[in-house]
């Protein structure tokens, strides 16, 4: 399959890995560049631009394909040392990162003159064209649907992705609730160039990350996630938990009065706890609706394979048999 997303990256299939916190490491982002489609290493979780240049290392080490970087720019009195980061992307050789969070704009100029693609994360139509404006060139876009931050407009996919594809001239994604062909073969007929999981790539064989989690989500339905810090305005969808309960009982105690310090056990450092231990009960992390399509952990290869074989069959069987009748 041939789009604007596969030619602009260079890669076989339109499917990207996006930067996951504590789960986007070396190991996922090369089985999914080997397989056919764009790993991203999420930079931020590598906790220093040191360890981001041993971890592009890593993965050059496990595949030759194209592979990405994720920079997330959170507001934070005092923020990473983001000029570090971009060292170690330009100087290890990567040509693409995935922006998140904060306008982008600042860091572009760096990463344009090192030859870098810019795909930046976008969860309503106006930041998408505002990162069309300052020189990105494609967009993720997220859907209400989707793990992790959605943004505070909630419109899903269905409507926010053919919005996106009448005003964007550069390529998009779509991104939130993608989990399989039906999915890709429903984004490209909204106008995306190709779709980007998050959710779906932390079930399989290769996610650097403990079973307890995987098997969270291949038992979690659609029903199971739950919006938190929505009145922080730093909304995140996260699967419920012991800890989520708390969190929102917070939320309904305190009202609007509540401050980021009150729900800080809840959220504070509890990535590795659940990712890597797999205490399940640690605090809120992020999964998007799309869990409830989630019912197998296979290799990432097997999952890529599956989704194009699928996507293949619904538009050369379903689709044409239904435009033949
Ligand atoms: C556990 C987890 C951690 C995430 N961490 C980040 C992150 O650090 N930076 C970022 O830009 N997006 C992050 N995301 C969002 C994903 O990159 C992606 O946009 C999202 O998962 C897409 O929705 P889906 O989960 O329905 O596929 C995270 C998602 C999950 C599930």
């Amino acid at each position: 399959m041939k789009t604007r997303i596969t030619e602009l990256f260079g890669i076989e299939h339109p499917i990207i890995q996006g930067g996951m916190h504590f789960v986007g490491f070396a190991e996922l982002a090369s089985a999914v560049s080997n397989a056919g489609g764009l790993g991203i290493i999420t930079g931020l979780t590598q906790g220093t631009p040191e360890n981001l240049a041993k971890e592009i290392h890593r993965c050059r080490d496990m595949t030759n394909k194209p592979f990405g970087v994720n920079l997330t720019f959170l507001p934070s009195v005092t923020p990473p040392d983001y000029p570090g980061y971009i060292k170690s992307i330009i100087d290890g050789g990567v040509k693409i990162v995935e922006t998140a969070g904060n306008n982008p704009q600042k860091w572009l100029p760096a990463l344009k003159e090192a030859g870098i693609k810019v795909i930046h994360k976008c969860t309503s139509v106006r930041h998408s064209l505002k990162a069309e404006s300052i020189g990105c060139d494609a967009v993720s876009v997220d859907g209400f649907e989707c793990g992790g931050h959605p943004g505070e407009d909630d419109v899903p996919n269905f409507i926010l992705l053919p919005r996106a594809a009448e005003e964007l001239k550069i390529p998009f994604v779509a991104s939130g609730g993608m989990a399989d062909g039906r999915s890709l073969v429903a984004a490209l007929s909204l106008g995306a160039d190709g779709m980007n999981m998050g959710t779906r790539f932390m079930a399989t064989k290769e996610a650097p990350i403990h079973e307890h989690v995987k098997q969270a989500l291949v038992a979690a339905s659609e029903l199971d996630t739950r919006l938190v810090m929505r009145p922080l305005r730093n909304t995140e969808r996260v699967l419920k938990n012991a800890a989520v309960e708390r969190l929102l009982e917070k939320e309904k105690a305190l009202g609007p009065k509540i401050k980021f310090e009150d729900i800080l056990p809840e959220v504070a450092g509890v990535y590795p706890r659940i990712m890597k231990k797999g205490e399940m009960d640690a605090g809120a992390w992020s999964c998007g609706m799309v869990a409830g399509l989630i019912n197998d952990v296979p290799t990432v290869k097997e999952l890529i394979d599956r989704i194009m074989l699928e996507a293949d069959t619904i538009i050369g069987q379903r689709l044409s048999r239904l435009m033949a009748a």
